[in-house]
C-alpha cells in the first residue's frame, strides 16, 4: 500500500505532511491535520512564547497528530526544547543544520525526531545514528533549497536506506506525487501548494504573489551565504540581488529580519517563500481537493 509506513508512523490518514518553518502557524496547521495530513508547525526564529501559544491553539482545536518544525541554530534552542517537552509534542523535524547533537535529548524526552536533509549520504548518517524515518529535500524547495533535484534521489535513496523516506521540494499536483511514490518515496512533504489554499492563514496578498509567479519570477536569493533561498521575485530579492553584486559578506544579510517576527502582509519588504512549483501553480485550492487530488488520484494506478 503506497505510504503505509509513514500512515502507520505517525497515525494519519494520507502520507502527505506539511512543510515549511517559518510563517506556518497553528491556522495553518489546523486545516492540514483535519483532513487527514500532517499538519507541521514552523519555529523558524520565532520565540518560544510563540511557540507555546501556537501549540495550545493547535491543541485545543485538534485531537489529530501533528508536528513541529525547528532550526537547529535557534539561539534559545534550550528553552524550544523545553517548551516541545512541556507541551508533549511528539514528532519534531529539524532542519539548517546537524541535528545529531539533539538526538540523545529527544530520545530521553520520548520525541520522535525526523531530521530534514539534503543528501543521500546524510540521509544515511542519521538513520545509523538511530533516526526512524527521514526526510530528504531537494533543490526545487521553497525557502531554504535543498543541494540536488529530489527526483534523482528517490530511487538510490530507496536502495540505500531502511528506514522509511519522505521527501520533499518541487512536489504540488497529482503527477508529481505520482512520480515521487512510483520511485518508491513512503511519503510527501509540501510547502508551497499548501500555502495556497483557501485555508491557510498567510496574507492574501502572499498567496497572490504565489499564484500570479510566471517563469521567470521564482529567484533563488542569498547563494552567496550558507542559507540559499527560493523565493518569488519582488522589491526585497531584488534588493538582495544587488547586495550579492556588491559582494557582500554573508554577515551583512540580518536573517532575523527575514525569519523573525515579520509581518507577512508587507510582500515587498520581505523575502515570499515559494519554490519552483509556485510557477505552475495558478489557483487556490482546498485543502480537501489537494489532498484528493494528490493522494487518491495518484495513487490509483499505483495500487492496481
Ligand atoms: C512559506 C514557507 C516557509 C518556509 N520556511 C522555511 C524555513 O524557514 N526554513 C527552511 O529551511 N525551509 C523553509 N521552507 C521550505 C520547506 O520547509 C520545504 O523544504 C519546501 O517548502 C518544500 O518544497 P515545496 O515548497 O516545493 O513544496 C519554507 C517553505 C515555505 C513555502
Amino acid at each position: 500500500m503506497v505510504g503505509q509506513k509513514v500512515k502507520e508512523f505517525f497515525q494519519i490518514e494520507y502520507p502527505i505532511l506539511q512543510a515549511g518553518f517559518s510563517g506556518i502557524d497553528a491556522k495553518s496547521v489546523l486545516p492540514v491535520c483535519e483532513e487527514g495530513g500532517l499538519g507541521v508547525l514552523g519555529v523558524g526564529l520565532k520565540s518560544p512564547e510563540w511557540l507555546r501559544g501556537q501549540l495550545e491553539e493547535i491543541q485545543k482545536n485538534t485531537q489529530k497528530p501533528f508536528g513541529v518544525e525547528i532550526f537547529v541554530h535557534h539561539p534559545k534552542i534550550g528553552e524550544i526544547f523545553k517548551v516541545l517537552l512541556e507541551k508533549r509534542v511528539k514528532f519534531v523535524f529539524t532542519d539548517g543544520g546537524n541535528p545529531l547533537p539533539l538526538f540523545p535529548y529527544f530520545e530521553s524526552a520520548n520525541i520522535e525526531v525526523i531530521p530534514v536533509v539534503p543528501t543521500i549520504r546524510l540521509a544515511k548518517k542519521m538513520e545509523e545514528n538511530g533516526a526512524k524515518i527521514v526526510v530528504l529535500k531537494g533543490r526545487e524547495s521553497g525557502a531554504f533549497t535543498g543541494i540536488f533535484p529530489v527526483f534523482p534521489m528517490i530511487s538510490l535513496a530507496k536502495k540505500i536506506l531502511k528506514i522509511p523516506l519522505i521527501v520533499r521540494g518541487g512536489i504540488y499536483d497529482k503527477m508529481t506525487a505520482k512520480v515521487a511514490f512510483l520511485l518508491g518515496a513512503d511519503g510527501i512533504q509540501i510547502g508551497t501548494r499548501l500555502i495556497t489554499t483557501f485555508e491557510s492563514s498567510f496574507p492574501q496578498a502572499y498567496k497572490q504573489k504565489i499564484i500570479s509567479a510566471q517563469s521567470d519570477d521564482v529567484k533563488i536569493i542569498l547563494d552567496f551565504t550558507n542559507y540559499p533561498l527560493s523565493v518569488i521575485k519582488n522589491e526585497f530579492s531584488e534588493r538582495m540581488e544587488k547586495l550579492k553584486e556588491k559582494n557582500a559578506f554573508p554577515e551583512e544579510v540580518n536573517f532575523e529580519k527575514i525569519f523573525g517576527e515579520i509581518n507577512l502582509e508587507n510582500v515587498e519588504e520581505i523575502p515570499v517563500f515559494g519554490g519552483i512549483s509556485a510557477i505552475a501553480i495558478n489557483e487556490l485550492k482546498s485543502t480537501k481537493e489537494i489532498f484528493k487530488e494528490i493522494f487518491e488520484e495518484a495513487t490509483k494506478d499505483l495500487e492496481k
